[in-house]
């Protein structure tokens, strides 16, 4: 049998604790698998003292990641640090240039440094994958990367962020607070260090970009990225969405259009009968269309310790079933040399169904004078309803309107002029319609 492959790991809190207790409680099924033991020699953390369920006596301890990647004894350097900058990208780059193989689930750095690391990776001929960096334990990477040759994709989207997802399905189901909601998700370990990275759709639009890249031989262009969080979603919105036949989605979305490439995080209404509407909790869904395929529906745990490891150890395991000589297939599908620039599609030009909530003065020709300003704008219809607001609010209605396929810029013209028409008594909420093919 071949020599044990050699792990450093960089990072042991939630994620990086369940791999390091995978790896022990697998270890003689990894073997079998991998034709060779995969051993984890070195860890980094900061505090050395903590239980973590797994024995780690006999580990090389370093305070500092950076030294792990560049004098630990190791084949694999496993980054769970988390962070776009710092630590996790220098000794990420440490390690690569020292001709050693990187795993990482680190979303934020591969969407900001993605395309310069997998250079450095491919000039030096090692693996740097990070297959627990999009969507948990879904294997959307090695899908999108080795599984799609051939295919033109014309849209990927998904629900990427466990987090929102969570909180949605729960304000949804028990009609509790988004509060309440993202403090389990925090105890249960699927939130950021930061959640505001969660809610806002940092997260988001993190793996989005990563996807974008696979999707359409793309570099990495985060900043890109239309960005919407789900911190404005009322309970007022999720009972609407429900009367109308939708439900609200925290949805990364890649498409093209026929001025370049649409990305877009936002929260959207999709109807209730598609699938991508019984994705719930904590799962993750991915859906790419294709030219070849059509549709492909990829859905699993999308965060947490257990879900995120099991990405992580398929990783490793890859690299531990390579042999020396084996040409190493490029990191975003393509070799980061070829990846084309990114050509962005203004989001004024993106088309689309809307939902519109107003909440609205009740008086004589308020609704006629929102119909107007939707016809002046060239909008199409397809429901306005209009209810009793909530009485404690005062003498209000509320006003919901979904439309027709139409353009963002329309739209927002129209609910500006309804603004400045002076009948609205609260901020008015759009939401996108996402329709799955
Ligand atoms: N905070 C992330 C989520 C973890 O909630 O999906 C997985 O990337």
């Amino acid at each position: 049998m071949s020599e044990a492959l050699r792990v450093g790991i960089a990072g042991l809190g939630t994620v990086g604790a369940s791999v390091a207790r995978v790896l022990a409680e697998k270890a003689d099924e990894l073997t079998r698998q991998c034709g060779r033991a995969i051993t984890v020699t070195a860890v980094s953390a900061r505090d050395r003292t903590r239980d973590r369920g797994v024995d780690l006596s006999g580990v090389q301890w370093f305070d500092d990641p950076v030294a792990l990647a560049r004098e630990a004894d190791i084949d694999v350097f496993v980054e769970l640090m988390g962070g776009e900058d710092g630590p996790a990208k220098a000794s990420v780059q440490a390690a690569l240039e020292r001709g050693k193989h990187v795993v990482t689930a680190n979303k934020a750095l591969l969407s900001r440094s993605g395309v310069s690391l997998a250079a450095i990776a491919e000039k030096n001929g090692v693996l740097l994958n990070y297959e627990a960096a999009v969507a948990g334990g879904i294997p959307v990477i090695k899908t999108m990367r080795e599984s799609l040759a051939g295919n033109s994709v014309s849209r990927v989207f998904g629900i990427l962020n466990g987090t929102c997802n969570y909180i949605l399905t729960r304000m949804e189901a028990e009609g509790i607070s988004f509060e309440e909601c993202l403090a389990d998700a925090q105890r249960l370990g699927y939130a950021e260090a930061d959640p505001t990275f969660d809610i806002e759709g940092n997260d988001t639009a993190h793996k989005l970009s990563i996807l974008t890249s696979l999707a359409f031989g793309t570099k990495i262009s985060p900043d890109d990225i239309y960005l919407e969080g789900i911190s404005n979603i009322t309970q007022a919105d999720i009972k609407a969405a429900a009367e109308l036949g939708y439900r609200i989605k925290l949805l990364g979305v890649a498409q093209r259009s026929e001025s370049g490439i649409e990305q877009r995080v936002h929260p959207t209404m999709v109807p209730t009968s598609s699938v991508i509407a019984q994705v719930h909790g904590v799962t993750n869904a991915v859906a790419i269309e294709t030219d070849i395929l059509g549709e492909l529906l990829l859905s699993g745990p999308g965060a947490g310790g257990n879900a995120t490891a099991s990405a992580v150890i398929g990783d490793i395991a890859d690299i531990a079933k390579s042999r020396p000589g084996f040409q190493h297939g490029p990191v975003f599908g393509r070799p980061a040399k070829e990846l084309a620039p990114y050509k962005k599609a203004a989001m004024r030009k993106h088309e689309g169904g809307y939902f519109i909530r107003l909440t609205v003065h009740d008086r004589t020709g308020v609704f006629a004078a929102i119909a107007k300003r939707m016809a002046e704008n060239d909008i199409s219809l397809e429901s306005i309803v209009q209810r009793a607001a909530d009485p404690q609010i005062g003498d209000h209605k509320t006003v919901i309107l979904v439309t027709h396929s139409t353009s963002e810029a329309s739209i927002r013209k129209a609910v500006e002029a309804i603004t400045k028409d002076g009948h609205l008594v609260d901020k008015p909420q759009v939401i996108r319609i996402e329709r799955p093919a």
